[in-house]
């Protein structure tokens, strides 16, 4: 029996947004004064979450956008997962194709960072997905299921988010067509190694913007959406949001 797995909507800013821009939570509350129909999550940059942590609806969850791979110690620049937890974040993203590409992030090191994020009792969104060159060439499936192999901790699905973007659709305005996100979405569930694949939760991302959440939201692995561009504008990420009422 299919399990019903609750939606998540997940902004990520990446490197946007400066003191003035915590304006964005009273402009979500105004368009949404009552808790959502699904859970909403907002990755800030980290030199915002203090201050978000403080103003934010209950109903809004933060998270950080990376964390280390350890909890302390001489690793200068870096943030670990027990600092986010610290500071009220309930997640943190790991394994972003911008940071495996501008850092160099491969699988293993995805992998010991979800693991710290689960150690600090943060809920890991690990990222996977495809470059258009391996698309092009029918490798897109074997590539995101190794990813997904080698970049999740043994665990309960209900544990961590899987957030499936191909590479070629962030930040271009092209996006997976909706059948193409179900058809990966359900080979990522199959490929999840437990037997608990039906409490797994697998994001898409890569261009969702207000015009499209409805038709890609709407397929049935499709568990919530990692939004970027569109997460920075309240009311495109407050009609996202909507999209799941
Ligand atoms: P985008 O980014 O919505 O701007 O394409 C998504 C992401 O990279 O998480």
């Amino acid at each position: 029996m299919a399990m019903m797995r609750r939606k998540l909507v997940a902004g990520n800013w990446k490197m946007n947004g400066l003191q003035k821009d915590r304006d964005f939570l009273s402009a979500l509350v105004d368009a949404h004064p009552d808790a959502p129909a699904a859970d909403v999550l907002l990755c800030p940059p980290a030199t915002l979450l203090s201050a978000m942590a403080s103003a934010k609806p209950d109903w809004l969850m933060l998270g950080g956008q990376d964390c280390a791979q350890t909890q302390s110690g001489a690793h200068t620049g870096d943030i670990s997962a027990a600092m986010l937890a610290d500071l009220g974040c309930s997640h943190v993203i790991v394994g972003h194709s911008e940071r495996r590409s501008d850092h160099g992030e491969g699988d293993a090191l995805v992998r010991a960072k979800a693991e710290a994020a689960l150690e600090a009792g943060l809920v890991p969104i690990i990222c996977v997905g495809e470059t258009l060159q391996q698309r092009e060439s029918g490798e897109a499936e074997a590539v995101v299921v190794s990813q997904l192999r080698a970049s999740t901790p043994e665990c309960d699905a209900g544990a961590v988010v899987i957030a499936y973007e191909p590479v070629w659709a962030i930040g271009t305005g092209r996006t997976a067509s909706p059948e193409d996100a179900q058809a990966m979405h359900a080979a990522l569930r199959t490929a999840w190694p437990g037997a608990d694949s039906d409490l797994l939760r697998i994001l898409y991302g890569g261009s969702m913007n207000p015009g499209n959440a409805e038709a890609l939201l709407s397929q049935s692995d499709v568990d919530g959406g990692l939004i970027g561009g569109a997460s920075l504008k309240p009311d495109q990420f407050a009609s996202i949001i909507r999209t799941l009422r």
